[in-house]
């Protein structure tokens, strides 16, 4: 049975702050989705949050890219935000970048990650969904789970993985993509892949078959908007086992917590910390940048009950090395690294700061 999975995601208003979702939107896209799972337009549907992004986790047989799957996901996002202006809630439709539909999300604002695939005997996907960073946090991760054999034992002892995996990669600032096969090529994919807020990895497929395993979503708001609006939050998912890398070989990629961009002001350095669903509510400084994941085992395109896959104790001292690695960056303050670089920053507010003082300079 061939099924499309599409994760869909928007920050449509903070409660508080930025730090977390209110109960009444995630209803409201609740009852929407139920409403379209009764018409029979999608299979199954789960709705959640991480920090203060809207999460639809959706499955249905229209395929990627479908007008109506988007727009329907669109339209949702427009009523909950309805509800955000009510209550007020922080940066009501902040990632809703345009007016009006036009036939696909692209360049819209919302996250969007999607395949269409056959599903096997046996499907466990893996949603991983972040806050308070960009795409480019997946890159190290996905790496490890598909290149690097010392995280990964399959692509070692499984002859179905030995031909290795073909990662997709985009550049963002270009518009541009590009197929790197690995083993063979894994220099020139850290080549790109190690400048995230640039190069971000779409898709990875299985080389010898071309089975699609991964899809991410790669918008860049500040790129689409010109100006700092809110960080893109990414979301992504991992089909894993029987040829794939193993769930805990793909849960492997977080067990350290990788320093990304994002943060506060969407303007800073910070770890990437592994956390369970309840604890997706970055606080400190809007922070440390979150990843949660929800493990499903898909069956007939139904999605079951979820697993909360980062919760696990195994990931506790993650957690502890992320808060320490906090503490070191913090106590560095306005100061790079902890502050992004001049390229990153350009799209913030600090730019107008500066404009303030240029009449001051004197010839040296
Ligand atoms: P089980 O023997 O529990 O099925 O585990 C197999 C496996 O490959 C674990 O990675
Ligand atoms: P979000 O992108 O999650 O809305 O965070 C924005 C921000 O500026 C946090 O300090
Ligand atoms: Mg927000
Ligand atoms: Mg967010």
């Amino acid at each position: 049975m061939k099924i499309t999975l599409s994760v869909i995601k928007a920050d449509i208003g903070g409660h508080v702050g930025h730090s977390s979702s209110h109960p009444a939107i995630l209803e409201i896209a609740r009852n929407i989705l139920q409403d379209e799972k009764n018409k029979g337009f999608l299979i199954d549907f789960y709705v959640t949050a991480c920090g203060d992004d809207l999460q639809l986790i959706m499955t249905h047989q229209h395929g990627v890219d479908n007008k109506d799957v988007h727009a329907m996901a669109w339209d949702t996002f427009k009523k909950c935000t309805e509800k955000a202006k009510e209550l007020k809630l922080y940066g009501a439709g902040q990632d809703l970048l345009k007016d009006t539909f036009s036939g696909n999300l692209k360049g819209m604002g919302p996250g969007v990650a999607e395949l269409e695939f056959e599903e096997r005997k046996s499907e466990p996907v893996i949603i991983f969904m972040a806050d308070k960073t960009e795409p480019g946090a997946w890159n190290i991760p996905l790496y490890k789970m598909f290149a690097d054999p010392f995280s990964t034992a399959g692509l070692v002892i499984d002859s179905e993985m030995h031909g290795g995996f073909t990662f997709e990669v985009h550049d963002v600032i270009e518009n541009k993509k590009v197929e790197l096969k690995c083993p063979e090529e894994i220099y020139d994919l850290l080549a790109l892949i190690g400048q995230p807020g640039r190069y971000v990895i779409k898709h990875v497929y299985r080389t010898s078959d071309k089975l699609y395993a991964v899809s991410t979503s790669t918008s860049r708001l500040s790129l689409i908007a010109g100006k700092y609006v809110g960080k893109d939050d990414p979301v992504m998912f991992v089909r894993a086992q029987h040829g794939l890398p193993a769930v805990g070989e793909v849960l492997e990629g977080f067990a350290h917590p990788w320093i990304v961009a994002g943060w506060m002001r969407g303007s800073h350095h910070g770890p990437f910390m592994p956390v369970g669903v309840e604890d997706a509510t970055p606080s400190r400084f809007d922070g440390p940048p979150r990843v949660m994941a929800l493990g499903f085992q898909l069956a007939n395109g139904m999605l079951g009950m979820p697993r909360d896959m980062l919760k696990d104790k195994s990931f506790d001292k993650a957690r502890w090395e992320a808060l320490k690695i906090a503490d070191i960056l913090r106590r560095q303050g306005p100061f790079e690294p902890h502050r992004l670089g001049p390229e990153e920053m350009e799209y913030t507010t600090l730019p107008a700061v500066k404009k303030k003082l240029k009449n001051r300079f004197q010839d040296i």
